[in-house]
């Protein structure tokens, strides 16, 4: 006989390259920068979503380390549309209960952005909804290489012993540490790369590759993802019996 197949129900935590802003643009013939704005805008019916669909956690990649190599204006009109959005939102982020998180290197992002960062985190730090996660210069080998760092640090200081190094402590030193793994992570625009996002975190998820550009990704289109992932089996490497 064989054993009842398990269903593990709706991914608890989704992850999202949001990718194809700049192709939607250019074939409306606008700037890039327009395609970024109607990204931003998808953001927010995506986190709407998230209750009804029983996601406690959403990941979101909004710049990456590797995103400075865009031309100076595409980066600056970013970072001016990362402020706004923050400001914006910030209100409706408490209204709504979602806790607000950023991940990735803060230094390298201009003060007046790390200071509406910090507002948004604080403000929210009380709300028990949604985690909405937002990866600003975010890299996963950059992430590894910071905490590596740190970890070297307290191995250093003596706090901490080199024999303890392993798959539970490392984590702890990653911007995720107070975050669970993602179990689905989703990339839009037909690429099929995981581009340096969540690295380690990413070890046993589930992937979905979607032609859609990211400015026309729908609400429903989330929940048939979501549907689809509560139909498969995780095993984590381990054989059913
Ligand atoms: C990738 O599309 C998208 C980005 C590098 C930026 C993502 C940013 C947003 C969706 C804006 C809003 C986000 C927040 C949190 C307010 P691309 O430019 O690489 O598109 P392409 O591959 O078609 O050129």
């Amino acid at each position: 006989m064989t054993a009842p197949r398990e269903f593990t129900g709706g991914p608890r935590h989704i992850a999202i390259i949001m990718d194809g802003n700049g192709r939607w643009a250019t074939q409306r013939r606008r700037p890039r920068l327009f395609g970024h704005h109607a990204g931003a805008r998808r953001v927010r019916e995506v986190v709407e979503a998230c209750p009804e669909l029983g996601v406690k956690y959403l990941t979101i990649f909004a710049f990456s380390t590797e995103n400075w190599k865009r031309t100076q204006v595409e980066v600056a009109g970013l970072m001016s549309l990362f402020r706004r959005y923050i400001m914006k939102e910030m209100q409706a982020f408490v209204k709504e209960n979602v806790r607000v998180r950023f991940i990735g290197d803060r230094p390298r992002l201009d003060a007046k952005l790390r200071g509406l960062m910090d507002e948004a985190e604080a403000l929210t730090a009380h709300c028990t909804g949604t985690n909405l996660t937002i990866a600003l210069n975010y890299g996963g080998r950059d992430e590894v290489a910071r905490a590596t760092q740190r970890l070297a640090q307290d191995v250093a200081a003596g706090r901490l012993d080199p024999a303890d190094v392993n798959e539970e402590t490392l984590p702890r030193y990653l911007d995720t540490h107070v975050l669970p793994d993602p179990d689905l992570v989703i990339r839009t625009s037909g690429e099929a790369r995981i581009s340096n996002f969540l690295l380690w975190q990413s070890a046993y998820a589930e992937y979905e590759f979607v032609d859609t550009l990211w400015p026309d990704f729908s609400k429903d289109e989330l929940r048939r993802l979501v549907e689809a992932y509560g139909g498969r089996e995780r095993r984590f490497g381990a054989v059913p019996v």
